[in-house]
């Protein structure tokens, strides 16, 4: 074991399987030594024995250092508010937000400042920003010659983001630095982690379809040639269930965006019916039990893009100032993070 790096230097190759024990004794500072029969000698910390028991409450305790528990909800929910520069100045801030993100999934940051990278100053203290084929920021205004319905004023679904990557962001920063000034242009959010459970109980076969069939996800354009912050042309195919379970049956990630769905179906033709019926079955549970608010300008809208969709009521007008900066980083970034700072913040108290 080397104690610098902290990770293994046994080859798997040495691994030996037959070796047994040959005598245990407990060494003057109360370690466990144990002498193998292979004459290997190995010394075990209490405490780190302890921390590795097979006990449900050590297995608990390491599990709440890799996840925290999500709290589900619904449409009576109201959003976790917190100011921007809180977050971006203090580490209790930025850990109030990434705990708030793990457990919800969404949190509204106030009074952000106009500047279109705003989101990068947040994404910059956990990590860096999750980079896609939009660029590491994408402006979401109307355009002339639109390469995604985004930059139309035409009213969104609740959907997933970036679903046509396999590896897709895991949170979305949606900063509004000017809004629609007439109607529309709200924002609509939801639990995906809710709908997906109430499926479950509910409608537990249709459930089962959108945990196993295979969606087709795409996405083919091309960028500005002007513009060199982004790839020039594209073309993403992902294939992922809509809902993603670990090996414990819990869901991990949600994909359900119909814009980019592709028509493409990896399907028998007699499953396309029940397929279709699956669909409509969650977004109507993600529709019932969404959110709706209107950003104003200096609100962010901070989501757990796996696990909540978004989305934007209609707008009109072919000219309309309304902008909207969408910037992503990586789950792991931010888990990572959390971590991070909690062990600094617990530290400092
Ligand atoms: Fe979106």
């Amino acid at each position: 074991f080397n104690k610098e790096a902290l990770a293994r230097i046994m080859l798997m190759e040495n691994l030996n399987l037959t070796a047994g024990i040959k005598e245990l004794s407990v060494t003057k500072t109360g370690a466990l030594r144990i002498d193998w029969t292979n004459d290997h000698q190995s010394h075990y910390e209490a405490e780190w024995l302890k921390q590795r028991a097979f006990t449900e409450e050590a297995k608990h305790k390491r599990h709440s250092t890799y996840r925290l528990p999500k709290r589900q909800w619904s449409s009576d929910h109201k959003i976790a508010k917190l100011d921007y520069s809180f977050v971006l100045e203090k580490d209790e801030g930025l850990l109030q937000l990434l705990i708030e993100l793990e457990i919800t999934g969404a949190v509204l940051l106030q009074n952000t400042p106009s500047d279109p990278t705003a989101a990068f100053n947040i994404c910059n203290k956990v990590a860096k920003v999750k980079y896609t084929h939009y660029g590491e920021l994408s402006n979401v205004i109307v355009v002339p010659n639109p390469n995604n319905v985004a930059f139309t004023g035409a009213a969104l679904n609740l959907h997933n983001d970036i679903v046509q990557y396999h590896d897709m962001p895991g949170m979305i920063f949606l900063h509004m630095i000017k809004q629609h000034t007439g109607e529309g242009g709200e924002t609509t959010l939801s639990d995906g982690l809710y709908a997906a459970e109430q499926m479950r109980e509910i409608h537990p076969e249709l459930f089962h379809l959108l945990t196993t069939t295979p969606v087709y996800f795409w996405d083919i354009g091309e960028a500005d040639p002007a513009d060199n912050t982004r790839v020039k042309d594209f073309y993403k195919i992902s294939k992922e269930p809509t809902i993603k379970l670990d090996i414990s049956g819990a869901v991990t990630h949600i994909r359900f965006n119909n814009q980019i769905r592709d028509s493409f179906l990896d399907l028998a033709v007699d499953q396309v019916d029940d397929f279709y019926k699956a669909l409509k079955t969650y977004f109507e549970l993600i529709h019932a039990n969404s959110i709706g608010f209107k950003m104003t300008d200096g609100d962010m809208t901070v989501v757990d893009n796996v696990r909540c969709q978004h989305g934007r009521t209609g707008f009109t007008g072919p000219s309309s100032p309304r902008h909207l900066v969408t910037t992503y980083l990586a789950w792991d970034e931010a888990l990572c993070k959390r971590r991070r700072l909690q062990q600094k913040c617990s530290r400092n108290q």
